[in-house]
């Protein structure tokens, strides 16, 4: 078996096969976190940097634990007090990180693109935590891998993303991720954040929360990305509520058993009804647990690890 890939910028760029090493190998670390020492060697010796920009909480926690549960030595900086405030440029901040050895980079940043410059200029893996409103690959991995689970396939699965689709990295990695597996995805919200555009990618644009909802085996709202909207593209939080909110009655018209999933933060009230975050049908904590193996699996791979070796030694 070839390296999987020195860095994981996107799921675009992913075959399904690569996905699915991704999930053998987050399966593979998940029964690694149930035993009573629920740590491995794979990355002992090596420095995790993460570079997070941009706030986060699940998504940088779970690298810090992903690369402590590897073994790695993780260092953690806030850019917002990093020599960036003084003029330097992100090149200039990585090639010195770089040169104080770390082996490998988590990066998290407003820019779309930012990732997969750095990739190129560095010569250690880097793994893209969220550039703009370009990609999310871990967070589409771990949303998928928690689909899997659940329906034991993606194929033929059927799905609306509901919410601001257009500012969010995390709608378009899903799509991408989603289609590849063989999911049926329909992308549904205002006009204004949900442009037809995106039938191109293979998605079923909506703007009718009904007909989007009807027999859907899954959910996954996203919140309004007010952060990256200059305008808004909605009258105001109670009517986006009122049009495009998950409430009971929403919720009955998926399919009866259909999962409700959301990346986070939720904003409990606007696209979501706080009791329906907590039900039964929510998913939405354990993507997050999910979470953590997948970022193992993600430093695990990009640092050269073999899905069969974790398989092997079961
Ligand atoms: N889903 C997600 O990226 O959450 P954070 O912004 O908290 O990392």
């Amino acid at each position: 078996m070839p390296w999987f890939r020195k860095d994981l910028i996107s799921t675009e760029e992913l075959s399904p096969e690569e996905i699915q090493t991704v999930f053998k190998t987050t399966a593979a670390f998940k029964k690694i976190l149930n035993r009573k020492t629920a740590k491995t060697p794979s990355l002992r010796g090596k420095t995790v940097v993460n570079l997070f920009f941009e706030n986060s909480t699940r998504t940088r926690v779970a690298f810090e634990m992903a690369a402590t549960k590897l073994s790695a030595d993780v260092m953690s900086l806030d850019m917002k007090t990093s020599s960036t405030s003084k003029g330097e440029t992100l090149r200039d901040t990585v090639e010195n990180i770089h040169a104080l050895a770390a082996d490998m980079i988590v990066i998290r940043h407003s820019a779309p693109g930012s990732a997969a410059y750095i990739s190129k200029v560095l010569d250690i893996p880097v793994l893209n935590a969220g550039d703009g409103a370009h990609e999310h690959p871990t967070q589409a991995l771990l949303d998928c891998y928690t689909l899997q689970e659940k329906f034991g396939s993606l194929k033929g699965l059927k799905i609306a993303i509901l919410g601001d689709i257009l500012y969010s990295r995390v709608a378009r990695s899903n799509l991408w991720a989603m289609i590849k597996l063989g999911a049926e995805v329909t992308l549904v919200g205002p006009a204004t954040l949900v442009p037809r555009e995106f039938e191109q990618f293979g998605a079923t644009v909506s703007h009718d929360l009904k007909s989007a909802l009807a027999d859907k085996d899954a959910v996954m709202l996203l919140r309004i990305q007010h952060e990256r909207q200059n305008a808004s593209a909605f009258p105001s939080i109670t009517e986006y509520t009122r049009m495009f909110g998950l409430n009971k009655t929403r919720l009955s018209w998926l399919k009866e058993n259909a999962v409700i999933m959301h990346p986070g933060p939720i904003n409990r009230g606007v696209e979501i009804d706080s009791e329906l975050a907590d039900s039964p049908q929510s998913v939405i904590l354990e993507q997050v647990t999910n979470g953590l193996a997948t970022r193992m699996a993600c430093l695990y791979l990009c640092s050269g690890g073999k899905a069969e070796a974790l398989t092997g030694s079961q």
